[in-house]
């Protein structure tokens, strides 16, 4: 067993590894075929956060795979009155097979991984949305063939969703350039781990305030809210800090002639993203989010079996 927290902890390989499991087990669904790798594995979603694509894909996932879920919103738990991470994580090991949490703090989902005997899987902080660029990288593969040899281009907040795809990219040898404004970098220990990664793994990274130079000859270009779950009070002052970081129709047009766009979803058209680019021939948003169904009980597999 072991947790899913960041991709930080995982290898070039892994990564690899769980995009070819998520492949597979897409296509077996297509083929009608529901193989129960989870039989009767107990599923806990600790949620406090909205949340519809992670929330739903999991709990789909895991029917599909045999087992079954239970949604905890926070409130409803004695740890929204004040119980202990640790009482929390220790007596759910009991009952639970795995759990997914959505919080704020990284530092909460590590805390109840170490109380925890059962795996943990972080679905999204504000440092890190790993079982979203898993999925990520499945639509990037179904698209381009390949996980090597492509530029990515994020524009926008330097969020939990950039910091996560930098890491994955480092990790894999693909190149990304993220573009993002002066005060909404994504935190420097990232970029710090994903430098280190770099030099091993050959890609190459660029960090920038112009939209444009990111872009230019990409494959891929993706972005992100402005605000974050959390970030709500600062609403007015990101949008006016994020004026030009909107991916246009004419921003993509320097990408590459078949770059893909990709966003996380939820997106908020006429901000981030415009609609021709989001409702347009080049988005593959909605596989991509499809792919979290696929990509998630990839991860869930991986946590409670290893490799099959
Ligand atoms: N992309 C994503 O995590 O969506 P939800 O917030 O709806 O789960
Ligand atoms: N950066 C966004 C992602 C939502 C899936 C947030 O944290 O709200």
């Amino acid at each position: 067993m072991r947790h899913f927290l960041s991709l930080n902890e995982l290898t070039k390989d892994e990564i690899l590894y769980l995009v070819d499991l998520a492949c597979r087990l897409k296509s077996e669904v297509k083929r009608g075929f529901f193989f129960p790798y989870l039989k009767h594995k107990a599923l806990g979603l600790i949620f406090t956060k909205a949340s519809t694509r992670t929330r739903v894909s999991f709990e789909v996932g895991i029917n599909q795979l045999g087992g079954y879920s239970l949604y905890l919103s926070k409130n409803d738990l004695q740890l929204g009155r004040g119980e202990t991470i640790e009482d929390t994580a220790k007596v759910l090991s009991r009952y639970l097979d795995l759990i997914v949490i959505r919080t704020y703090t990284q530092s909460e989902v590590e805390e109840f991984a170490k109380y925890s005997s059962i795996p943990v899987i972080n679905g999204l902080t504000d440092d890190y949305h790993p079982t979203q660029i898993i999925a990520d990288f499945q639509t990037i593969f179904e698209e381009k063939g390949k996980l090597k040899d492509l530029k990515i281009a994020y524009i926008g907040d330097g969020n939990n969703v950039a910091a996560t795809l930098l890491v994955g990219a480092s990790k894999l040898g693909l190149d990304i350039a993220v573009a993002t404004p002066k005060g909404y970098e994504i935190k420097k220990e990232v970029v710090d781990f994903a430098k280190d990664e770099a030099k091993r793994s050959g890609s190459n990274l660029i960090f920038t305030d112009n939209p444009k130079e990111a872009v230019k000859d990409a494959d891929v270009v993706y972005t992100d809210t402005w605000v974050s779950m959390g970030q709500e009070e600062e609403k007015e002052k990101r949008i006016k800090d994020f004026e030009g970081y909107q991916v246009t129709q004419e921003l993509m047009k320097l990408a590459k002639e078949d770059a893909i766009f990709l966003h996380c979803l939820p997106a908020y058209r006429g901000f981030e993203v415009t609609p021709e680019v989001i409702d347009g021939p080049q988005s593959k948003v909605f596989d991509e989010a499809e792919n979290r169904l696929h990509a998630h009980k990839a991860i869930m597999v991986f946590v409670c079996l290893g490799r099959i």
